[in-house]
């Protein structure tokens, strides 16, 4: 166990067995990346981390630091000019063997990006497909990875995952235009969840919604996680919320993280004078610290 769960009002039952085990799913070894352009920006370097089963790992830094550049990393997503110039990405299969993600192609690269680890993107909920349904976008994946499935496995799974996610599955004959910011970023966690994948990257994924939507997408987050039991990597610079919702919390700085601890030890006794930085920049964070946890608690609204 490598967090209480006194800040993480969040979590529906409050507890974590599952993340007890601290069996590693994903690990980024000395991962470096590079976008190859003139003069050449060092995005990632030498980035070592273990993501664990069924944990929430948050991922912190002000923009332009590499969060996404990371995140890509791990998913194998990466395009030119960026490369990975060094490091190794391992993700250990649930029940299966240690996978060298760097070395993957074809059919196994596909299967890992959805099957496996899936993410939900930076900007997503303005990237669902405008002119086909909702349903259409469902089955898409699915008929892609699960080519056996008939039509009336699909329209059960496209049904579960819009429930799961809290969308009304009356909804699957929707356009994004017809759905709300909260609802499309609800669809594109569906979309992700569609293979139940083992680790889901989550890139910003409430930043653009409103404080009152941004939780409930966040419970729904923390009930999925409890339920399902896949890890989440957690992408943000609201560094509060992370606070809340995160086992472990890594801070990045200019490609580097310069600190990983649980939130608990982060939001008590930060080490490096970056994360000290960080958490002094939200007001809500100075003063009594205890107060943050306690109100933390008890609180729903503290983001409002
Ligand atoms: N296609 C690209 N070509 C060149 N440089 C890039 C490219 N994409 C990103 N970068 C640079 O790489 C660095 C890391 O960018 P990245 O998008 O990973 O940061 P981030 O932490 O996700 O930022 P944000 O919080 O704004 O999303 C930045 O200096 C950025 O300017
Ligand atoms: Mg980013």
């Amino acid at each position: 166990m490598t967090a209480t769960t006194s800040a993480r009002p969040l979590t529906s039952s409050g507890h974590d067995a599952h993340v007890a085990g601290l069996e590693p799913v994903l690990t980024a070894s000395h991962v470096s990346i590079d976008y190859e352009v003139s003069p050449v920006v060092h995005a990632v370097k030498d980035v070592s981390l273990t993501l664990h089963r069924g944990e929430i790992l948050g991922l912190a830094g002000e923009s332009g630091c590499g969060k996404t550049t990371l995140a890509y990393g791990l998913n194998r997503l990466l395009k030119a000019p960026a490369l990975l110039t060094s490091g190794e990405v391992t993700f250990h299969d649930q029940g299966g063997s240690d996978i060298d993600v760097v070395a993957l192609g074809g059919d196994a690269l596909r299967s890992y990006r959805w099957d496996k680890v899936s993410m939900v993107f930076q900007g997503a909920m303005n990237s669902l497909n405008p002119v086909i349904s909702v349903r259409a976008q469902l089955y898409d994946v699915l008929t892609t990875h699960r080519p056996g499935m008939r039509k009336r496995e699909k329209a059960a799974r496209a049904a579960e995952l819009l429930d799961l996610v809290g969308v009304d599955p009356g909804r699957l004959d929707s356009y994004a235009h017809e759905l709300s910011g909260g609802m499309r970023q609800r669809v594109m966690i569906a979309m992700a969840l569609a293979l139940s994948p083992q680790v889901m990257i989550m890139d910003e994924p409430t930043t653009a919604l409103d404080v009152v939507v941004q939780r409930g997408i966040l419970r729904e987050i923390m009930r999925l996680r409890e339920r399902l039991g896949f890890a989440v990597v957690f992408i943000t610079h609201d560094l509060p919320l992370l606070l809340e919702i995160s086992d472990r919390i890594a801070v990045m700085l200019r490609g580097e993280i310069v600190e990983l601890d649980t939130a608990e030890n982060l939001y008590a006794s930060p080490q490096h004078e970056y994360t000290r930085k960080l958490l002094g920049s939200f007001p809500s964070l100075t003063g009594d610290r205890g107060a943050f946890v306690r109100t933390g608690e008890h609180q729903e609204g503290r983001h409002a």
